[in-house]
């Protein structure tokens, strides 16, 4: 998809989302082409500054406390790996980062080659394997169905009794997601961060829910 149909089909969907979909518990999809071209420039460079850090550690923290250890991770739509440079801090975990643009990721296996690195449009794709914990961290949103895409992970690549860690900024929607989610999914804790210039997170970790 060239970068002009990008945008338009950006745009329409956004729109969707605005009028409609905010209300039905739905996510407001990005083209790849769009974060193919954000990715080559440095849009999304401000995700490595310190008054962003307390929301990434904040998953750190989470996974130190309902996690054995080295239990693997899934991260999807891991960007540049701003998030596995937390976990690097702390020590080395098994980590696997995909995200849908390739630019992220030769980015992110350029800096950390010791993890592993894949280009994956998860709306559609198969990723192979099962992990203890599943992280979507500020991504969540960009999937048409963020419900859909749970299950999806749930029957592919969520061993059992898993953890999924969330994070997803407050915009107008995110909230009825969060509703939905936990008809699926049993929150264990979260927490709302707010940094210094007024953002806000709010940031789970959840288990399927036992019914
Ligand atoms: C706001 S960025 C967050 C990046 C990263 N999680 C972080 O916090 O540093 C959202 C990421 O989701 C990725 N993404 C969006 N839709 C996706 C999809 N369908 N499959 C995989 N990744 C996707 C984007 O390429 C982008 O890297």
């Amino acid at each position: 998809m060239s970068n002009v149909v990008g945008r338009a089909v950006n745009k329409l969907n956004h729109l969707f989302f605005k009028t409609v979909g905010k209300h039905i518990g739905m996510g407001s999809p990005v083209s790849k082409s769009t974060w193919e071209q954000q990715y080559s420039s440095d849009v999304w460079d401000y995700l490595e500054n310190p008054d962003e850090a307390e929301h990434y550690e904040c998953i750190v923290e989470f996974y130190k406390k309902y996690t054995s250890s080295n239990a693997s991770i899934l991260d999807i739509g891991s960007g540049k790996g701003v998030l596995y440079s937390y976990f690097k801090k702390w020590q080395p975990v098994s980590f696997f980062g995909i995200d849908i643009s390739d630019n992220a990721v030769k980015a992110a296996a350029k800096q950390f080659p010791e993890a592993k690195w894949e280009t994956v449009n998860y709306d559609n794709q198969y990723v192979d394997g099962k992990f203890d914990v599943v992280i979507f961290n500020e991504t969540l949103y960009y999937f048409t169905r963020p419900v859909k895409t749970i299950k999806k992970c749930l029957d592919e690549n969520m061993k059992s009794n898993g953890l999924f860690i969330i994070s997803m900024c407050e915009y107008e929607g995110h909230d009825k997601i969060w509703k939905d989610l936990e008809k699926v999914l049993t929150v264990k804790e979260e927490r709302t961060i707010t940094n210094s210039k007024g953002q806000t997170w709010v940031t789970k970790a959840l288990v399927l829910k036992l019914l």
